[in-house]
């Protein structure tokens, strides 16, 4: 009875460990990432330069493809980049089996379509640069799951819809574009948690509602660029403390109230501040002339 006892949990441990191996081994054989990239390659309509058509071919090792990057240590598809290729096409499902990839640049191709479920999978994703193409619907709410991700540029694309909540959750976060978009609510407050965040740019996307006061709390933020949207509300008149704040764009809004004085108290690094275009009233406080390296202050 006894032995019986301890039997059961060991052959349990051993059964879910044979398991665990097997489906660790369907995933791991640079097999699946010359599959993935083969079946990317079959979503291309339009290869202009003829790169892909060439060069994409099973004779010759996957890691010595164009745009492709191996590990040194796994031999697996590290980095995707992809840019200024000049493709039109959409992004199959099986590149989410590129499990090994940290990087991934479509930056300025022609893909369409909505970026497949499948891409949740890549967990291990630092970089995710897709800005200049043709990609559409909401933006997924999985990228919230990527949590060693470092850049996330969407810019310049045709994504729909709200900020999904779930992308402040990446805490590595230290870029973020989703200019030139079609996106629609407020710029949530939870965006005070992403604390490593040094660049932020929301220009042109239809967004509207008040700056969240919690933005002024990033004490990393360098450049934060929210020019043309639709936001109103007047600025917190809070003493923030920003010593890498570089540039601030708040042009082409509907903002209104006076400039708070408190803002500018502790902006040292301050080297341009962009409110033109808004129904802002009042005087430039004083605390400005206190940020030496100003250079660029435009109000008008
Ligand atoms: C594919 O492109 C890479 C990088 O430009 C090059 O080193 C390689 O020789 C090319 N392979 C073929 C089969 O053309
Ligand atoms: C985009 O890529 C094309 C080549 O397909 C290139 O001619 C063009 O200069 C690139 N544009 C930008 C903004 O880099
Ligand atoms: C890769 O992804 C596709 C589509 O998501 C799937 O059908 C396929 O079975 C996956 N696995 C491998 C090992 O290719
Ligand atoms: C995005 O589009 C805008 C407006 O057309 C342009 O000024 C900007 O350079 C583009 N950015 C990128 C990254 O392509
Ligand atoms: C700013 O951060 C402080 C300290 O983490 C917190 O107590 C405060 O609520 C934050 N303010 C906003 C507006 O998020
Ligand atoms: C600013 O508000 C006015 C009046 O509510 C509105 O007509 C206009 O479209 C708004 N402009 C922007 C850029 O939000
Ligand atoms: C804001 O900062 C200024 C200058 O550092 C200081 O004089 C003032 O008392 C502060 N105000 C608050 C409410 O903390």
């Amino acid at each position: 009875m006894r032995n019986g006892c301890f039997l059961i949990p060991f052959t349990v441990i051993l059964w879910s460990s044979f398991v665990v191996t097997l489906v660790a081994n369907r995933v791991t054989s640079i097999t699946t990432d010359q599959d993935a990239l083969l079946a990317l390659k079959d979503h291309i309509v339009n290869d202009p330069q003829n790169l892909l058509t060439t060069n994409w071919t099973a004779t010759t090792s996957v890691c010595d493809w164009v745009g492709v990057t191996c590990g040194t240590r796994h031999r697996r598809v590290r980095a995707l980049k992809l840019s200024h290729m000049g493709l039109t096409g959409t992004i199959p499902p099986h590149l989410g089996n590129l499990s090994f990839l940290v990087f991934a640049s479509f930056y300025n191709n022609s893909f369409r379509g909505s970026l497949p479920d499948e891409l949740a999978k890549l967990r291990r994703l630092k970089y995710f640069t897709i800005q200049k193409n043709y990609f559409g619907g909401e933006i997924p709410s999985w990228l919230g799951s990527f949590t060693r991700l470092h850049t996330l540029s969407l810019a310049n694309n045709s994504f729909t819809g709200a900020i999904p909540p779930s992308l402040f959750h990446l805490s590595e976060l230290d870029g973020l574009d989703l200019s030139n978009n079609d996106l629609q609510g407020h710029i949530p407050r939870e965006i005070g948690k992403l604390s490593k965040l040094r660049l932020l740019y929301l220009r042109h996307t239809g967004l509207s509602g008040s700056i969240p006061s919690a933005v002024f709390n990033i004490s990393s933020l360098q450049d934060i660029d929210l020019t043309g949207n639709m936001l109103s509300g007047s600025l917190p008149s809070a003493n923030v403390t920003m010593s890498s704040l570089r540039i601030i764009g708040f042009g082409l809004n509907n903002l209104t109230g006076s400039l708070p004085s408190n803002l500018f108290n502790n902006l040292p690094n301050l080297e341009g501040l962009y409110l033109s275009r808004n129904l802002f009233h009042g005087q430039i406080p004083a605390a400005l002339f206190g940020c030496t390296q100003l250079k660029i202050l435009s109000v008008l």
